[in-house]
């Protein structure tokens, strides 16, 4: 039995801000331009478009962006910041890291003290630096602070049946005390475990190798573990008996949305193998609960048909809305499961307090995690879910969006073919693509030292 900390300090995130680039290609373009038949990115997939971008953006000025647009948003004086730690798996270099960039948003305050560096685990990064900021909060040595934790990738993957489920984006989120976005740290649960799923040994190339079955099964069996114990230790830490049934909403590492949605019905299937839950998805999938062979489910195509019927009505109440933002951008790797948590709060604000919120983060290789995220009303009128929705503005940064063809993308992703470990190096396309206040590669000069600068805000 577990023994927590008789004081709730309510740690969590206070604002949140996202960043995607300005260009997209449709996946029913995409679809017509690669010779599939159509479907097979929009359902097969269940993907609407991709975010792209080309050689003038790299992770620096990826997460430069989000985090200079977080401390603008919310007035953050960077001198408020002990720690700063980034979730990244888009490397362009073995030592220096993406945090130092970041300093250059310090520079002028004179704050020099601040905590934290960038995390590596493929999409499980984000989190890692997240569970180090909330515990660095909660402890008794935290300084009163806030920390930043910052995710960010850009996923893109060789000519293939992979490329389709690329993206890009970022997610910044803000850490403290008394949080309109408690994270429940007494509910998380963890699954390690070595799998060649997904894995990117050749530094001269930005693509991975992927064994896409195995991803899938390895991100299912980490999903069910992580919930079998978060719902044991919902009832240990808060006495609560948990179900899938009683989430009001379920947040989930979103690679492609038919992931998603399958991860979803493994949900509804642990609940039966547990013995909780709604009768009906008991009886649809008794006969594979009595077999009681857990191992044998995971590439079982008639239980993922049933568990794809009795999922659809809680599919869209518990999970759909998150899932939006996704669905347009694509994977983002790291911040893809922030971005889903961005969307809820974007399109519930206030509304979402007092309800039951999970969310489940997977990275390949492979560590996963599961938590409770508690929406409430801070007693500090500073932050607030309802100043998160309107800062966030994602319908209309959405809506700003330039519609690209699939020959754009296939441009942009030559020229980042052909921009990797070059120096000097001048990117060939101009921030006339970007969003106003983006950052960009300005130039490599030829000791490999990356300058940015930052596209004007009007
Ligand atoms: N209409 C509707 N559905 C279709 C159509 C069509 N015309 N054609 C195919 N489909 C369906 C298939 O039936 C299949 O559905 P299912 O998953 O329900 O069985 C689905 O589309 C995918 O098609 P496949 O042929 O099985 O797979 P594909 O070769 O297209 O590859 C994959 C898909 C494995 C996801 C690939 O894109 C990939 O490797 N992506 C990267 C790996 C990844 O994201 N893994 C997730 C976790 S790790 C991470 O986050 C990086």
């Amino acid at each position: 039995m577990a023994s927590f900390s008789p004081i709730d300090n309510n740690v969590g995130i206070l604002a949140v801000e996202v960043y995607f680039p300005k260009s997209y290609v449709s996946q029913v373009d995409m679809e017509a331009a690669n010779g599939v038949a159509a479907g097979k990115y929009t359902i097969g997939l269940g993907q609407d478009a991709m975010a792209f971008t080309g050689d003038q953006e790299d992770i620096n000025s990826v997460a430069l962006s989000v985090v200079h647009s977080l401390l603008e948003k919310y007035q953050i004086d960077p001198k408020e910041i002990g720690r700063l730690e980034v979730g990244t798996e888009t490397i362009i270099d073995k030592s220096k890291s993406t945090k130092t960039v970041l300093m250059t948003l310090f520079e002028q305050s004179g704050n020099h003290d601040i905590e934290g560096a960038t995390v590596i685990n493929a999409c499980y990064g984000g989190t890692a630096a997240l569970l180090n900021a909330l515990m660095w909060v909660d402890s008794t040595e935290w300084d009163g602070r806030y920390a930043i934790v910052v995710a960010a990738d850009i996923a893109v993957y060789a000519d293939g049946p992979a490329r389709p489920t690329g993206g890009c984006g970022s997610v910044a989120l803000l850490i403290g005390r008394d949080a309109p976005l408690k994270i429940d740290l007494r509910t998380r649960t963890t699954y390690a475990v070595h799998a060649w799923d997904f894995f990117k040994p050749n530094l001269e190339s930005e693509y991975p190798i992927v064994n896409g079955a195995l991803s899938q099964t390895v991100y299912l069996q980490s999903l069910d573990d992580c919930y079998t114990r978060f719902v044991q230790k919902c009832k240990e830490g808060r006495g609560e008996d948990m179900t899938t049934a009683s989430l009001d909403h379920m947040l989930f590492h979103s690679p492609y949305n038919k992931l998603v949605q399958k991860g979803f019905g493994r949900l509804l299937f642990v609940d039966a193998w547990l013995g909780q839950g709604e009768e009906r998805v008991a009886q649809a999938v008794q006969q594979w609960v009595a077999a009681g062979d857990i191992a044998s489910t995971y590439e079982d195509k008639a239980l993922e048909a049933v568990l794809k019927t009795v999922s659809v009505p809680g599919y869209k109440q518990k999970v759909a809305l998150a899932c939006e933002l996704s669905k347009q951008i694509g994977n983002t790797y790291t911040a893809s499961v922030y971005l889903n948590l961005a969307n809820l709060v974007s399109a519930a604000g206030d509304s979402l307090v007092g309800q039951k919120v999970a969310l489940y983060s997977y990275g390949s290789g492979s560590l996963a995690s599961m938590f409770a995220i508690v929406p409430r009303i801070s007693t500090s009128h500073r932050f607030s879910l309802g100043k998160m929705q309107s800062a966030l503005d994602l319908p209309g940064r959405l809506a700003r969006r330039e519609k690209l063809t699939p020959g754009h993308l296939a441009a942009a992703l030559a020229a980042r073919e052909a921009a990797h470990g070059q120096a000097p190096f001048a990117p060939t396309f101009t921030p006339d693509s970007l969003f106003p206040g983006t950052y960009y590669l300005k130039q490599i000069n030829a000791l490999q030292e990356r300058e940015y600068a930052r596209k004007p805000l009007a």
